[in-house]
């Protein structure tokens, strides 16, 4: 009798000629409306599976892979992953992927368009023009700041803050940085930043763009205190994660001209937005567009399917991901391309194994 094919999931609408990959090596199911899953759905719908390829919207921790006893591999299409529990994953023996790289360039344009929106004002001056309030052309309306000749701060200098930091060179702006651990010099003078202390960053920033990774050491690092530590004329940009800001202290700093302009593409609560927020004209918002060239979703699924394949222990990277986060939960095996792993209970390629 034929041995039966593992079972993959795919938690949201992608691009299908892409996911359609999967089904070469797996009995594939996706889901074909976007939806948000309760943590209960989610550890049903994981529980009978061998993979799962899902995005930042589905979180899943020790809850969620409870009764999925076959469950290898969980591909997550986003370099972020605050979303997984790595800790939880790797105890389990469940591979876990990101996809890094492929959407570097993409992320810091848009972190470039929310740098230049927010010291312009170009969503504020746009919404003046549709409201039919430009009576008159006048030499003071909607002054904003400069991005040539300012410094320019870079919370997080991994490869996108380094993919701006390029930019910003083109741009005339003076670039400083703060990160866990200083560049070398090589790459320091090849991105053009220096390394300054946290406090340093936040008061010589006339822009400050974050780009650093949701951990808890992360969380709200952009407070009160930090806020006042910046320039009132300084714009503060974020494209990393809605939770690295206390986003009520910064409407308030907004709101009493303690802060020029902020541009956020990521929120706390997303896709909910603080009201406080929305009521602010000097604030551009996106609704969490950093990678969303059509080009780059597309290479980012792609990464996403190479890596299942591949933590499935099938297809030419047999057992070795691309992006493999927890190494330590996958220990790849060249028997046959199975993946040997699972450090907890020894899984298997076969989908009768039991972790
Ligand atoms: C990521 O990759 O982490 C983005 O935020 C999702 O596009």
């Amino acid at each position: 009798m034929a041995e039966s094919k593992p079972r993959v999931w795919v938690s949201q609408p992608l691009f299908d000629d892409v996911v359609a990959q999967l089904a070469e090596h797996f009995e594939l199911t996706c889901e074909t409306q976007v939806r948000s899953y309760s943590s209960d759905e989610l550890a049903e719908c994981l529980a009978p599976l061998d993979g799962a390829l899902v995005t930042l919207n589905e979180r899943i921790g020790a809850a969620e892979i409870a009764s999925a006893r076959n469950l290898r591999a969980v591909a997550n299409v986003g370099v972020g992953y605050n979303n997984l529990d790595l800790d939880a994953l790797s105890a389990a023996g469940i591979a876990a992927t990101n996809t890094p790289d492929v959407l570097t360039e993409t992320t810091a344009d848009l972190g470039f368009a929310l740098l230049m929106a927010t010291a312009r004002r170009i969503t504020e001056a746009e919404a003046f023009l549709r409201d039919g309030q430009w009576g008159a052309w006048s030499f003071t309306t909607l002054l904003g700041a400069d991005l040539h000749g300012s410094t320019l701060g870079i919370l997080g200098m991994g490869r996108i803050g380094q993919a701006i930091a390029r930019r910003a060179r083109g741009f005339g702006m003076r670039v400083v940085y703060h990160n866990r651990s200083q560049l070398t010099p090589e790459v320091e003078a090849d991105v053009g930043a220096s390394y300054v202390g946290f406090d340093e960053l936040l008061a010589a920033s006339d822009h400050l763009v974050l780009v650093l990774p949701y951990t808890p050491a992360s969380h709200h690092v952009i407070d009160t205190d930090a806020l006042a530590k910046m320039k009132p004329t300084a714009t503060l940009v974020n494209i990393a994660r809605g939770g690295i800001i206390d986003e009520v202290a910064l409407a308030d700093a907004l709101a009493n001209g303690r802060l020029a302009g902020a541009g956020l593409d990521v929120f706390e609560g997303e896709p909910k937005v603080r009201p406080e927020l929305l009521a602010l004209k000097n604030v551009v918002l996106t609704p969490h567009i950093g990678s969303a060239s059509l080009a780059t979703r597309r290479a980012m699924v792609q990464l996403a399917v190479d890596n299942l394949i591949a933590a499935m222990g099938v297809g030419p990277n047999a057992g070795h991901p691309p992006s493999l986060l927890n190494a330590d939960a996958l220990i790849a095996a060249n028997t046959g391309g199975a993946i040997v792993g699972a450090k907890k209970n020894g899984a298997t390629k076969t989908t009768t194994t039991k972790r």
